[in-house]
């Protein structure tokens, strides 16, 4: 421990970052080994590299911005459709498919006490997000005679009242050793003039590093190597807020199948130009989310001659990925974004600073990102209605009122 002391002693003051010590004797035993151990793990130069990188403008080439190809699922002829759904149930029975929820997020504007999915959607039945998730998997099982594998990406902070709530909700009547809970990344959030932040006991601040980590945390977990040795081709990946979620959907794997590509994306179609949400696009020719605040209004507002926006299929955090895709994205680093955010930290004077406004920053990699690495993917138009209500905010739009709404219209409640 000594040694380590030294080294990480060594190691801040080359960076310019001695405040990470500053609590170290008062720490207990547990606490300065884990101090000790994250400090020698940092990488001060990337922290420093995010850092310098806040007060740059990003500059956005809409020149390079092309529209994207999609299929329209209501509009395909019947034969089409059958073809793609056998191709997709074949792959779906043979236990190929693998679904994924990434519930590692902070979920701040719902603030609801405790992980997303633990939350009560207010339905009759009381049943929580994660229990709605988990219909959708035993609904498949009665359909096509098979537990699909399920993976749910926690945080840190958020991993063990998530375990703990399946435990106690017996998972839900689902099989256990089916449901898998795997950690992603954390990155130091960094104060406004470039200090790594210690929290209020003195360890360094860490926070998710966004839902783009989930490739390097599944390879960093073992996860792709499970699913190699349980031979999973497909991986749905998805956000935990969507209470219509289609994790188990037979088209869009035989669409992805079809086209022969590694990885395919739901849309829905934009509620109207303005709408602040990221589209599907072509990036210097590869596929790429063009996020609302890069779009130029024309570009927004453009349609082709059916009158359909050339750029209305909104992102919608439903992919599927071929397993070779997720093994080559997983080593690959992906770009950071900063969040200007409020957060309590501890002074050099180890007094809790508590945020009345954004104060720090904390660095998210984005899964669309990763999209960029692919020649091309399938998009797949779904209806709204059918497939997707979010969970997002407390209230007003995307709040578990909308998606209440949304959710006994499709259940005919
Ligand atoms: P959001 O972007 O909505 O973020 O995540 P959030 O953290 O849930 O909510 P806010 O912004 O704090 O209110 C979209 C999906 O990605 C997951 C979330 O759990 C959600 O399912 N996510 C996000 C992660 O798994 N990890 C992250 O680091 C960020």
């Amino acid at each position: 421990m000594k040694e380590k002391l030294e080294k990480a002693k060594k190691i801040i003051k080359e960076n310019n970052q001695e405040h990470l010590l500053q609590k170290y004797d008062e720490l207990n035993e547990t606490n300065k080994e884990e101090l000790l151990d994250e400090i020698l793990d940092l990488d001060f130069k990337q922290i420093s590299e995010l850092y310098s990188n806040t007060n740059k403008e990003f500059k956005y080439d809409n020149n390079k911005i092309k529209p994207i190809n999609y299929v329209d699922k209501s509009k395909l002829d019947k034969a089409t459709k059958e073809m793609y759904d056998k191709i997709g149930l074949e792959k779906i029975k043979n236990g190929k498919l693998a679904v994924l929820t990434m519930a590692g997020g902070q979920g701040t504007r719902l603030g609801h006490n405790g992980p997303k999915g633990t939350y009560d959607l207010g339905l009759s039945s009381h049943k929580s997000i994660f229990e709605i998730l988990c219909d959708t998997l035993k609904d498949a099982q009665k359909r096509y005679g098979i537990y699909v594998n399920w993976y749910i990406m926690t945080s840190k902070e958020n991993n063990k009242a998530t375990v703990d709530f399946f435990e106690t909700n017996n998972y839900f009547g689902y099989p256990k050793d089916k449901i898998i809970f795997f950690k992603q990344g954390r990155l130091p959030m960094v104060g406004e003039d470039g200090k790594i932040l210690l929290d209020e006991n003195g360890m360094i601040k860490l926070a998710a590093d966004g839902h783009g980590g989930v490739f390097e945390s599944m390879d960093r977990e073992n996860i792709i190597k499970d699913m190699l040795e349980k031979s999973i081709e497909w991986v749905f990946i998805g956000g935990v807020d969507n209470v219509l979620v289609k994790m188990v959907d037979p088209t869009i794997i035989g669409l992805a199948e079809t086209k022969n590509v590694l990885a395919a994306g739901k849309s829905v179609v934009k509620a109207n130009p303005q709408e602040k949400v990221g589209v599907f696009c072509r990036r210097d020719n590869k596929p790429s989310v063009i996020e609302y605040s890069e779009i130029s209004k024309e570009m927004s507002e453009a349609t082709d001659e059916n009158g359909e926006l050339i750029y209305g299929e909104s992102h919608i955090l439903c992919n599927l990925f071929n397993i070779k895709a997720i093994q080559e994205i997983s080593k690959k680093k992906l770009p950071y974004h900063a969040a200007h955010k409020k957060t309590n930290y501890l002074d050099r004077n180890n007094n809790i600073v508590k945020a009345e406004s954004p104060n720090a920053f904390k660095f998210e990699a984005f899964l669309f990102d990763a999209f960029e690495s692919l020649d091309d993917m399938a998009i797949m138009r779904v209806k709204r209605e059918e497939e997707f209500a979010p969970v997002k905010n407390a209230e007003g739009v995307d709040s578990p009122e909308t998606a209440r709404k949304l959710y006994k219209a499709f259940f005919k409640l």
